[in-house]
């Protein structure tokens, strides 16, 4: 398997989803090569929740990381699980119009560009 695909798969194994049990990872690649990874980390305050995408964003922009080739988003569900609204924000802002793959447990995978999950957005470009 895509070493991206499998490296969102094995951050979903470390989701803190006590609350919705709904476990999620995410990959991020960047221009060296370089897989960032992230899991949702729930709160009992339900709204301070953050998803894996924008850990692993938020991660890699960390580490001195700034520019992207590719994500990957793996859940257990069977109709794949997209980014939400918020992570949508966050990735353009970050990755722009970057590949999407998403993957289930199953080995199931689709891939998508971002401008086609999330059109018409705003942006720094409009500052
Ligand atoms: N979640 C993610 O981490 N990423 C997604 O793409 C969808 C939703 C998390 C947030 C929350 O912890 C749980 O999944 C249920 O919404």
């Amino acid at each position: 398997m895509d070493p991206l695909l499998e490296a969102a798969l094995r951050a979903r194994e470390n989701a803190h989803a006590p609350f919705s049990n709904f476990r999620v990872g995410a990959a991020i690649e960047d221009d060296s090569g370089r897989i960032h990874t992230g899991c949702n980390v729930e709160n009992a305050t339900y709204g301070l929740t953050v998803c894996a995408e924008r850990v692993a964003v938020f991660k890699a922009i960390s580490e001195g990381a700034r520019t992207f080739r590719r994500v990957a988003v793996a859940a257990d569900s069977d109709v794949l699980t997209p980014p939400c609204g918020a992570c949508r924000q966050i990735l353009w802002e970050f990755c722009g119009d970057v590949e999407l793959a998403l993957v289930n447990l199953q080995g199931k995978t689709e891939s998508f560009r971002l401008k086609d999950l999330f059109p018409r957005p705003f942006d720094a470009s409009f500052l």
